[in-house]
């Protein structure tokens, strides 16, 4: 039997080159040799407001940058994670068997709201919902980027809590982390990591942004003031950030870029690094507009729900059996 992977993207906005480089590459790469499940998780994005029609348009469009990502719906299925009920009430469940503690302890849930002065119940349980979405199908790898390692954390914990009580049920979920590039940083702070929640469009890249936007958010990325193209996270975070970004698009390593660029200072490099990012992201910005033109997302959609919703509707009978709930007759 194959491994089951499971991994899911927010229609919040533009997706960037964070999210490509951190997951969706990855994606691409385990359809090969995983049964794979990718969603759009609509359910998540509710957590912070989001106006209705954007919130529509936004979810078929992460839609079909999966597919321009090269993520084949005949062999991964790609849903929407708000038509497959089971995962609202697994969450639920999930809920129940998470701790309050637990929840505070999230770094996402502190960044997201750090300094607002209402937030969300949803925000805060929020990972109990995204350890149903993964439990629910059993997955052994889900990939993602390094923000959500504690999420995934506590999906692990959650399981064993439940197969401690109601008996080995869940399989224990494994992160899938790329080794360079888990963790893409702002183009204007290499503090920061690059989302497309920046109110500063210069400090990331939206897979659309076109090539002449590419070439000149990368001109003006920030850089210290050395010369030397050299991998150093600690002592040179800027370019070590470029370097990494460079090494994906461009599929080489890091020891070739700082071989090519030895004596040559930033200038050539970030040049070519422009060209590497143009070149990976135009022919999926081309493969974009005709998915979105051919109105073929609603289909594909709604067959990879038909596919996975046997699986979630299994898994979630089976639970509530294990926690009591008197089955319907
Ligand atoms: P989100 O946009 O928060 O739904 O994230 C979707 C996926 O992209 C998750 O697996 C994240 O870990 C990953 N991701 C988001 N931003 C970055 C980044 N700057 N670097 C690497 N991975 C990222
Ligand atoms: N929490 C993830 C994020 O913000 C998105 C997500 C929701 C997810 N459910 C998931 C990722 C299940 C992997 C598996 O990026």
């Amino acid at each position: 039997m194959p491994k089951r992977v499971l991994s899911g993207i927010q229609p919040s906005g533009q997706l960037t080159l964070g999210n490509y480089i951190g997951a969706i590459q990855n994606f691409v790469k385990l359809q090969e040799t995983h049964e794979c499940f990718f969603m759009v998780v609509d359910l998540h994005a509710v957590t912070v407001p989001q106006e209705p029609a954007a919130l529509r348009e936004q979810t078929e469009a992460v839609a079909a940058l999966f597919i321009a990502a090269g993520i084949d719906p005949a062999k991964a299925s790609v849903f929407a994670q708000s038509h497959v009920p089971a995962h609202a009430e697994l969450g639920w469940l999930m809920t129940t068997l998470t701790y309050m503690g637990e929840l505070e302890r999230m770094t996402q849930f502190k960044d997201k709201a750090a300094g607002k002065e209402s937030v969300g119940a949803g925000l805060f349980v929020y990972p109990a919902l995204m350890a149903a979405d993964i439990l629910v199908y059993n997955a052994d790898l889900v990939p993602v980027g390094d923000d959500q390692k504690q999420h995934l954390e506590l999906t692990r914990d959650l399981a064993q809590r439940f197969n401690t009580r109601f008996g080995d049920y869940f399989t224990i979920p494994e992160p899938y982390i790329p080794k360079i590039g888990a963790r893409i940083m702002s183009l204007d702070d290499a503090a920061k990591k690059m989302s497309k929640s920046n109110p500063n469009p210069a400090s990331f890249i939206a897979l659309l942004d076109p090539p002449d936007m590419i070439r000149k958010k990368i001109s003006r990325a920030t850089t210290d003031s050395g010369r030397e193209v050299a991998f150093d996270p600690a002592g040179k975070p800027e370019i070590s950030n470029l370097m990494s970004i460079y090494a994906h698009c461009a599929g080489v390593t890091l020891e070739e870029i700082a071989g090519r660029y030895e004596g040559q200072g930033y200038g050539a490099f970030k040049k070519d690094l422009a060209e590497h990012v143009v070149a990976a992201l135009e022919p999926l910005q081309a493969r974009y507009r005709e998915i979105r033109s051919s109105g073929e997302i609603g289909d594909i959609l709604k067959r990879g729900a038909e596919r996975v919703s046997a699986i979630a509707n299994q898994t979630l009978a089976d639970v509530k059996e294990r926690m009591g709930f008197l089955a319907p007759r």
